[in-house]
Protein backbone atom coordinates (compact mmCIF):
# COMPACT_ATOMS: atom_id res chain seq x y z
CA UNK A 1 0.00 0.00 0.00
CA UNK A 2 1.45 3.25 -0.90
CA UNK A 3 1.71 6.05 1.90
CA UNK A 4 0.63 9.69 1.22
CA UNK A 5 2.68 11.78 3.19
CA UNK A 6 0.39 13.96 4.43
CA UNK A 7 -3.25 13.63 2.93
CA UNK A 8 -4.56 16.96 1.09
CA UNK A 9 -7.41 18.44 3.56
CA UNK A 10 -7.11 15.98 6.26
CA UNK A 11 -6.62 17.68 9.73
CA UNK A 12 -6.59 15.24 12.29
CA UNK A 13 -7.27 17.56 15.03
CA UNK A 14 -10.15 19.45 13.51
CA UNK A 15 -11.32 15.70 13.15
CA UNK A 16 -10.72 15.26 17.08
CA UNK A 17 -13.43 18.06 17.76
CA UNK A 18 -15.81 15.88 16.01
CA UNK A 19 -15.39 12.89 18.65
CA UNK A 20 -16.73 14.32 21.85
CA UNK A 21 -15.49 11.08 24.11
CA UNK A 22 -11.81 12.08 22.59
CA UNK A 23 -11.58 15.16 25.41
CA UNK A 24 -12.85 13.26 28.58
CA UNK A 25 -9.80 12.00 30.63
CA UNK A 26 -9.49 8.82 32.30
CA UNK A 27 -7.87 7.83 35.36
CA UNK A 28 -6.78 11.28 35.63
CA UNK A 29 -5.04 11.29 32.78
CA UNK A 30 -5.65 11.99 29.03
CA UNK A 31 -7.57 9.19 27.20
CA UNK A 32 -5.37 7.98 24.22
CA UNK A 33 -7.74 5.39 22.46
CA UNK A 34 -5.92 2.59 20.50
CA UNK A 35 -8.33 0.15 20.89
CA UNK A 36 -10.38 0.96 17.69
CA UNK A 37 -10.53 -2.86 16.06
CA UNK A 38 -12.64 -3.84 19.11
CA UNK A 39 -14.69 -0.66 18.27
CA UNK A 40 -14.30 2.98 17.01
CA UNK A 41 -15.64 5.92 18.95
CA UNK A 42 -18.97 8.17 17.50
CA UNK A 43 -18.65 10.88 16.16
CA UNK A 44 -21.07 13.77 17.25
CA UNK A 45 -22.65 13.60 14.04
CA UNK A 46 -24.26 10.03 14.61
CA UNK A 47 -24.75 10.87 18.00
CA UNK A 48 -27.14 13.74 16.88
CA UNK A 49 -28.79 11.74 14.43
CA UNK A 50 -29.61 8.81 16.79
CA UNK A 51 -30.89 11.69 18.95
CA UNK A 52 -33.08 12.97 16.37
CA UNK A 53 -34.30 10.27 15.54
CA UNK A 54 -35.78 9.21 19.13
CA UNK A 55 -36.66 12.91 19.39
CA UNK A 56 -38.56 13.58 15.99
CA UNK A 57 -39.15 10.50 13.72
CA UNK A 58 -39.75 7.72 16.17
CA UNK A 59 -42.08 4.82 14.68
CA UNK A 60 -42.40 1.20 13.39
CA UNK A 61 -40.98 0.99 10.10
CA UNK A 62 -42.85 -0.56 6.57
CA UNK A 63 -46.11 -0.90 8.75
CA UNK A 64 -47.89 2.40 8.92
CA UNK A 65 -49.74 4.83 6.58
CA UNK A 66 -49.44 7.92 9.64
CA UNK A 67 -46.53 10.52 9.11
CA UNK A 68 -44.01 9.30 11.31
CA UNK A 69 -44.02 5.92 10.31
CA UNK A 70 -43.45 7.50 6.75
CA UNK A 71 -40.57 9.14 7.92
CA UNK A 72 -39.03 6.42 9.77
CA UNK A 73 -39.35 4.30 6.51
CA UNK A 74 -37.40 6.81 4.62
CA UNK A 75 -34.73 7.66 7.20
CA UNK A 76 -34.29 3.81 7.00
CA UNK A 77 -34.63 2.46 3.50
CA UNK A 78 -32.50 5.62 2.59
CA UNK A 79 -30.22 4.37 5.12
CA UNK A 80 -29.70 1.36 2.93
CA UNK A 81 -29.38 3.58 -0.10
CA UNK A 82 -26.39 5.13 1.63
CA UNK A 83 -24.82 1.10 2.48
CA UNK A 84 -25.40 0.20 -0.70
CA UNK A 85 -23.29 3.02 -2.37
CA UNK A 86 -20.62 2.64 0.07
CA UNK A 87 -19.45 -0.42 -0.37
CA UNK A 88 -20.91 0.04 -4.60
CA UNK A 89 -23.47 -2.77 -4.73
CA UNK A 90 -25.83 -3.10 -7.77
CA UNK A 91 -29.36 -2.86 -5.68
CA UNK A 92 -30.45 -2.28 -2.69
CA UNK A 93 -32.49 -5.87 -2.60
CA UNK A 94 -28.31 -6.77 -2.41
CA UNK A 95 -28.56 -4.93 1.33
CA UNK A 96 -29.49 -6.84 4.64
CA UNK A 97 -29.43 -4.81 8.05
CA UNK A 98 -27.97 -7.07 10.74
CA UNK A 99 -26.82 -7.07 13.83
CA UNK A 100 -23.46 -6.61 12.81
CA UNK A 101 -20.89 -9.06 10.89
CA UNK A 102 -21.38 -11.95 13.26
CA UNK A 103 -25.39 -12.42 12.54
CA UNK A 104 -24.50 -11.93 8.73
CA UNK A 105 -22.08 -14.91 8.67
CA UNK A 106 -24.36 -17.25 10.82
CA UNK A 107 -27.02 -16.05 8.57
CA UNK A 108 -25.41 -17.44 5.55
CA UNK A 109 -23.96 -20.35 7.42
CA UNK A 110 -27.60 -21.38 8.09
CA UNK A 111 -29.53 -19.93 5.17
CA UNK A 112 -27.26 -20.81 2.28
CA UNK A 113 -25.17 -23.38 4.10
CA UNK A 114 -27.77 -25.12 5.40
CA UNK A 115 -29.41 -25.47 1.58
CA UNK A 116 -26.31 -26.17 -0.46
CA UNK A 117 -23.63 -28.00 1.97
CA UNK A 118 -24.00 -31.48 2.43
CA UNK A 119 -22.10 -34.78 3.72
CA UNK A 120 -18.68 -35.35 2.38
CA UNK A 121 -18.54 -31.39 0.89
CA UNK A 122 -15.55 -29.52 2.34
CA UNK A 123 -16.06 -25.54 3.59
CA UNK A 124 -12.55 -22.95 3.56
CA UNK A 125 -11.83 -21.11 5.91
CA UNK A 126 -8.19 -19.51 7.07
CA UNK A 127 -5.93 -19.84 9.73
CA UNK A 128 -6.15 -15.73 10.61
CA UNK A 129 -10.14 -16.50 11.11
CA UNK A 130 -12.02 -14.12 14.30
CA UNK A 131 -14.15 -16.98 15.81
CA UNK A 132 -17.05 -15.09 14.23
CA UNK A 133 -16.01 -16.28 10.96
CA UNK A 134 -14.78 -20.02 12.67
CA UNK A 135 -17.65 -21.19 14.54
CA UNK A 136 -20.48 -20.72 12.58
CA UNK A 137 -18.85 -22.34 9.87
CA UNK A 138 -18.14 -25.57 12.45
CA UNK A 139 -21.77 -25.68 13.34
CA UNK A 140 -22.56 -26.32 9.74
CA UNK A 141 -20.40 -28.79 9.07
CA UNK A 142 -20.99 -30.40 12.05
CA UNK A 143 -24.56 -30.34 11.24
CA UNK A 144 -23.96 -32.20 7.86
CA UNK A 145 -21.23 -34.03 7.97
CA UNK A 146 -18.76 -31.41 5.91
CA UNK A 147 -15.10 -31.27 6.79
CA UNK A 148 -13.76 -27.83 7.55
CA UNK A 149 -10.55 -26.93 5.47
CA UNK A 150 -8.07 -24.69 6.83
CA UNK A 151 -5.95 -22.70 4.76
CA UNK A 152 -2.51 -21.61 6.65
CA UNK A 153 -0.69 -18.61 7.66
CA UNK A 154 3.07 -17.66 7.47
CA UNK A 155 5.44 -16.31 9.81
CA UNK A 156 5.21 -13.17 9.22
CA UNK A 157 1.20 -13.42 9.42
CA UNK A 158 0.50 -13.52 5.80
CA UNK A 159 -1.70 -16.58 4.47
CA UNK A 160 0.23 -18.99 2.31
CA UNK A 161 -1.11 -18.26 -0.86
CA UNK A 162 0.64 -21.84 -2.54
CA UNK A 163 -1.03 -23.79 -0.09
CA UNK A 164 -4.43 -21.80 -0.42
CA UNK A 165 -4.64 -22.68 -4.26
CA UNK A 166 -3.98 -26.36 -3.06
CA UNK A 167 -7.20 -26.81 -0.81
CA UNK A 168 -8.86 -25.15 -3.28
CA UNK A 169 -8.54 -28.30 -5.64
CA UNK A 170 -10.45 -29.66 -3.13
CA UNK A 171 -13.42 -27.96 -4.45
CA UNK A 172 -14.92 -26.66 -1.73
CA UNK A 173 -18.66 -25.34 -1.76
CA UNK A 174 -17.64 -22.34 -0.18
CA UNK A 175 -14.97 -20.60 1.26
CA UNK A 176 -14.78 -17.70 4.14
CA UNK A 177 -11.99 -15.20 4.79
CA UNK A 178 -11.45 -11.77 6.52
CA UNK A 179 -10.63 -8.82 4.28
CA UNK A 180 -7.77 -7.94 7.24
CA UNK A 181 -7.27 -9.15 10.62
CA UNK A 182 -8.56 -7.92 13.66
CA UNK A 183 -5.68 -9.94 15.74
CA UNK A 184 -3.09 -9.16 13.09
CA UNK A 185 -4.10 -6.60 10.89
CA UNK A 186 -2.64 -8.48 7.99
CA UNK A 187 -5.04 -7.63 4.47
CA UNK A 188 -6.07 -10.19 2.55
CA UNK A 189 -5.78 -10.20 -1.51
CA UNK A 190 -9.39 -10.21 -1.78
CA UNK A 191 -10.07 -9.74 -5.30
CA UNK A 192 -7.32 -12.70 -6.33
CA UNK A 193 -8.34 -15.01 -3.62
CA UNK A 194 -12.05 -14.53 -4.69
CA UNK A 195 -11.06 -15.02 -8.35
CA UNK A 196 -9.28 -17.87 -7.45
CA UNK A 197 -12.38 -19.31 -5.68
CA UNK A 198 -14.62 -18.72 -8.02
CA UNK A 199 -12.08 -20.60 -10.61
CA UNK A 200 -12.41 -23.50 -8.45
CA UNK A 201 -16.31 -23.17 -8.52
CA UNK A 202 -16.56 -22.32 -4.68
CA UNK A 203 -19.06 -19.29 -3.35
CA UNK A 204 -17.19 -16.76 -1.47
CA UNK A 205 -17.47 -14.82 1.93
CA UNK A 206 -15.74 -11.76 3.25
CA UNK A 207 -15.68 -11.06 6.50
CA UNK A 208 -15.24 -7.17 6.01
CA UNK A 209 -15.34 -6.22 9.84
CA UNK A 210 -12.09 -4.66 9.23
CA UNK A 211 -12.10 -3.81 5.83
CA UNK A 212 -14.66 -1.21 5.75
CA UNK A 213 -13.32 0.96 8.18
CA UNK A 214 -9.96 0.73 6.68
CA UNK A 215 -10.19 0.75 3.35
CA UNK A 216 -12.34 1.34 0.03
CA UNK A 217 -14.84 -1.67 -0.28
CA UNK A 218 -16.31 -1.98 -3.80
CA UNK A 219 -18.05 -5.37 -3.84
CA UNK A 220 -18.35 -5.39 -7.64
CA UNK A 221 -14.61 -5.18 -8.14
CA UNK A 222 -14.03 -7.96 -5.52
CA UNK A 223 -16.34 -10.05 -7.14
CA UNK A 224 -17.31 -11.53 -3.78
CA UNK A 225 -20.53 -13.44 -3.06
CA UNK A 226 -21.16 -12.28 0.11
CA UNK A 227 -19.32 -9.40 2.29
CA UNK A 228 -20.27 -8.98 6.04
CA UNK A 229 -19.69 -5.54 8.19
CA UNK A 230 -20.30 -4.21 11.70
CA UNK A 231 -21.40 -0.08 12.30
CA UNK A 232 -19.56 -0.28 15.24
CA UNK A 233 -16.09 -0.52 13.53
CA UNK A 234 -16.58 1.67 11.59
CA UNK A 235 -17.22 4.87 13.67
CA UNK A 236 -21.36 4.03 13.43
CA UNK A 237 -23.94 2.57 16.47
CA UNK A 238 -23.26 -1.10 17.63
CA UNK A 239 -25.94 -3.90 17.53
CA UNK A 240 -25.91 -3.09 13.45
CA UNK A 241 -24.49 -4.08 10.12
CA UNK A 242 -24.98 -5.63 7.07
CA UNK A 243 -24.83 -8.53 4.50
CA UNK A 244 -24.25 -7.99 0.96
CA UNK A 245 -25.27 -11.06 -1.20
CA UNK A 246 -25.31 -11.39 -4.63
CA UNK A 247 -29.11 -11.03 -5.56
CA UNK A 248 -29.12 -14.47 -7.54
CA UNK A 249 -27.95 -16.27 -4.12
CA UNK A 250 -30.15 -14.05 -1.65
CA UNK A 251 -33.12 -14.83 -3.90
CA UNK A 252 -32.72 -18.61 -4.24
CA UNK A 253 -31.63 -19.30 0.13
CA UNK A 254 -34.53 -19.98 2.32
CA UNK A 255 -35.50 -17.35 5.30
CA UNK A 256 -32.94 -17.12 8.43
CA UNK A 257 -35.32 -16.56 10.91
CA UNK A 258 -39.09 -16.32 10.65
CA UNK A 259 -41.59 -13.64 12.05
CA UNK A 260 -43.23 -10.14 10.98
CA UNK A 261 -41.93 -8.21 8.05
CA UNK A 262 -40.36 -11.30 5.95
CA UNK A 263 -43.52 -12.70 5.12
CA UNK A 264 -46.22 -11.72 1.77
CA UNK A 265 -48.63 -13.70 3.28
CA UNK A 266 -49.31 -16.55 6.30
CA UNK A 267 -51.78 -18.68 6.82
CA UNK A 268 -51.14 -21.98 8.44
CA UNK A 269 -51.60 -24.07 5.35
CA UNK A 270 -48.59 -21.91 4.41
CA UNK A 271 -46.55 -18.66 4.52
CA UNK A 272 -45.14 -16.88 1.38
CA UNK A 273 -42.04 -14.66 2.14
CA UNK A 274 -41.45 -11.00 1.19
CA UNK A 275 -39.57 -9.62 -1.76
CA UNK A 276 -35.13 -8.87 -1.14
CA UNK A 277 -34.23 -8.06 1.25
CA UNK A 278 -36.96 -7.95 3.36
CA UNK A 279 -37.01 -11.75 3.39
CA UNK A 280 -34.04 -11.92 5.70
CA UNK A 281 -35.33 -9.28 8.24
CA UNK A 282 -37.69 -10.74 10.36
CA UNK A 283 -39.31 -8.46 13.07
CA UNK A 284 -38.81 -5.19 13.86
CA UNK A 285 -35.50 -3.81 12.99
CA UNK A 286 -32.92 -1.64 14.84
CA UNK A 287 -33.89 1.38 13.28
CA UNK A 288 -31.65 3.65 15.53
CA UNK A 289 -29.23 1.62 15.00
CA UNK A 290 -29.43 1.44 10.97
CA UNK A 291 -29.95 5.54 10.70
CA UNK A 292 -26.87 5.59 13.00
CA UNK A 293 -24.60 3.50 10.47
CA UNK A 294 -26.07 6.07 7.57
CA UNK A 295 -24.56 9.10 9.39
CA UNK A 296 -21.57 6.81 10.10
CA UNK A 297 -20.87 6.28 6.75
CA UNK A 298 -21.66 9.58 6.09
CA UNK A 299 -19.55 10.83 7.96
CA UNK A 300 -16.60 8.38 6.86
CA UNK A 301 -17.17 9.39 3.05
CA UNK A 302 -17.40 13.01 4.18
CA UNK A 303 -13.56 12.54 5.76
CA UNK A 304 -12.47 10.42 2.67
CA UNK A 305 -11.86 6.95 3.15
CA UNK A 306 -8.42 7.26 0.92
CA UNK A 307 -7.38 10.32 3.32
CA UNK A 308 -8.38 8.15 6.69
CA UNK A 309 -6.47 5.25 5.00
CA UNK A 310 -3.56 7.49 4.46
CA UNK A 311 -3.20 8.68 7.40
CA UNK A 312 -3.87 5.44 9.17
CA UNK A 313 -0.35 3.95 7.58
CA UNK A 314 1.30 6.47 8.54
CA UNK A 315 0.60 6.00 12.01
CA UNK A 316 1.20 2.15 11.54
CA UNK A 317 4.37 2.62 9.76
CA UNK A 318 5.56 5.36 12.56
CA UNK A 319 4.36 3.45 15.77
CA UNK A 320 5.73 0.40 14.36
CA UNK A 321 9.24 1.80 14.05
CA UNK A 322 9.28 3.00 17.31
CA UNK A 323 7.41 -0.17 19.00
CA UNK A 324 10.82 -1.80 17.46
CA UNK A 325 12.84 0.25 19.81
CA UNK A 326 12.23 -1.58 22.59
CA UNK A 327 13.67 -3.98 24.05
CA UNK A 328 12.12 -7.29 24.75
CA UNK A 329 8.85 -6.41 22.16
CA UNK A 330 7.79 -9.24 19.27
CA UNK A 331 5.80 -8.21 16.70
CA UNK A 332 3.52 -10.61 15.72
CA UNK A 333 2.63 -10.15 12.39
CA UNK A 334 4.75 -7.95 10.13
CA UNK A 335 2.24 -9.00 6.47
CA UNK A 336 3.61 -6.21 4.09
CA UNK A 337 -0.07 -5.24 3.50
CA UNK A 338 -1.40 -4.19 6.82
CA UNK A 339 -4.45 -2.35 8.56
CA UNK A 340 -3.61 -0.11 11.37
CA UNK A 341 -3.22 -3.19 13.83
CA UNK A 342 0.13 -4.29 15.96
CA UNK A 343 0.13 -6.98 17.95
CA UNK A 344 2.71 -7.70 20.41
CA UNK A 345 4.49 -9.52 23.20
CA UNK A 346 6.80 -8.43 25.90
CA UNK A 347 8.90 -10.41 26.93
CA UNK A 348 8.99 -11.78 30.47
CA UNK A 349 5.32 -9.90 31.01
CA UNK A 350 1.72 -11.25 30.70
CA UNK A 351 0.20 -8.99 28.00
CA UNK A 352 -2.65 -8.40 30.75
CA UNK A 353 0.09 -6.72 32.73
CA UNK A 354 0.99 -4.96 30.19
CA UNK A 355 -2.50 -3.18 29.62
CA UNK A 356 -3.55 -2.97 33.05
CA UNK A 357 -0.48 -0.61 33.72
CA UNK A 358 -1.16 1.29 30.18
CA UNK A 359 -4.87 1.80 31.74
CA UNK A 360 -3.34 3.86 35.04
CA UNK A 361 -1.93 6.06 32.17
CA UNK A 362 -5.25 6.45 30.45
CA UNK A 363 -3.67 4.60 27.43
CA UNK A 364 -6.52 1.63 26.00
CA UNK A 365 -5.31 -1.39 24.12
CA UNK A 366 -6.92 -4.74 23.78
CA UNK A 367 -4.84 -7.74 25.58
CA UNK A 368 -5.86 -11.03 25.16
CA UNK A 369 -6.52 -13.64 22.36
CA UNK A 370 -8.43 -11.29 20.53
CA UNK A 371 -11.36 -13.72 19.51
CA UNK A 372 -8.65 -15.59 17.85
CA UNK A 373 -7.38 -18.63 19.70
CA UNK A 374 -6.19 -20.34 17.03
CA UNK A 375 -4.20 -17.51 15.63
CA UNK A 376 -2.50 -17.30 18.82
CA UNK A 377 -1.87 -21.09 18.95
CA UNK A 378 -0.21 -20.87 15.73
CA UNK A 379 2.42 -18.14 16.84
CA UNK A 380 2.64 -19.45 20.05
CA UNK A 381 1.34 -17.39 22.41
CA UNK A 382 -1.24 -17.51 25.15
CA UNK A 383 -2.55 -13.68 24.40
CA UNK A 384 -1.30 -10.63 23.04
CA UNK A 385 -1.12 -6.81 23.18
CA UNK A 386 -2.71 -5.24 20.31
CA UNK A 387 -2.93 -1.23 19.72
CA UNK A 388 -5.13 -0.53 16.52
CA UNK A 389 -5.49 2.73 15.00
CA UNK A 390 -8.32 4.70 13.62
CA UNK A 391 -8.85 8.07 11.93
CA UNK A 392 -8.41 10.24 15.08
CA UNK A 393 -5.16 8.80 16.21
CA UNK A 394 -2.14 10.71 16.28
CA UNK A 395 2.00 10.70 16.38
CA UNK A 396 1.77 11.74 19.93
CA UNK A 397 -0.55 8.91 21.08
CA UNK A 398 1.96 6.37 19.33
CA UNK A 399 4.44 8.19 21.59
CA UNK A 400 2.69 7.59 24.44
CA UNK A 401 2.42 4.02 23.75
CA UNK A 402 5.70 3.81 23.99
CA UNK A 403 6.24 6.12 26.80
CA UNK A 404 3.94 3.69 28.46
CA UNK A 405 5.78 0.32 27.35
CA UNK A 406 8.62 1.84 28.61
CA UNK A 407 7.42 2.45 32.02
CA UNK A 408 5.98 -1.60 32.25
CA UNK A 409 9.36 -2.34 30.98
CA UNK A 410 10.75 -0.34 34.31
CA UNK A 411 8.26 -1.91 36.47
CA UNK A 412 9.14 -5.86 35.62
CA UNK A 413 12.57 -4.96 34.58
C1 LIG B 1 -12.34 -9.62 11.74
C2 LIG B 1 -13.58 -9.61 12.58
N1 LIG B 1 -14.61 -10.41 12.24
C3 LIG B 1 -15.74 -10.44 12.94
C4 LIG B 1 -15.91 -9.66 14.04
C5 LIG B 1 -17.21 -9.72 14.79
O1 LIG B 1 -17.87 -8.50 14.70
P1 LIG B 1 -19.19 -8.22 15.55
O2 LIG B 1 -18.86 -8.60 16.96
O3 LIG B 1 -19.43 -6.75 15.39
O4 LIG B 1 -20.26 -9.06 14.97
C6 LIG B 1 -14.87 -8.85 14.47
C7 LIG B 1 -14.96 -8.06 15.72
O5 LIG B 1 -14.00 -7.91 16.44
C8 LIG B 1 -13.69 -8.79 13.70
O6 LIG B 1 -12.68 -7.99 14.03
Amino acid sequence: MTIAAHAIGFDVQRLRRDFPILHRTVRGRKLVYLDNAATTQKPQAVIDRIVRYYTEENSNVHRGVHFLSEIATAAYEGARTTVKRFINARSEKEIVFTRGTTEAINLVTSSWGGRNVAAGDCVLITAIEHHSNIVPWQLLCEAKGAQLLVAPVADNGELIQDEYRKLLERHPKIVAFGHASNALGTINPVKAMTQAAHDAGAVVLIDGAQGVPHSIVDVQDIGCDFYAFSGHKVYGPTGIGALYGREALLEAMPPYQGGGDMILSVSFEKTTYNALPYKFEAGTPNIEGVVGLAAALDYVGGVGIENITAHEQELLHYATERLQELDGVRLIGIAREKASVISFTLEGVHPHDIGTILDQEGIAIRTGHHCAQPLMMRFNVPATGRASFGMYNTKDEADALVAGLQRVIEVFG
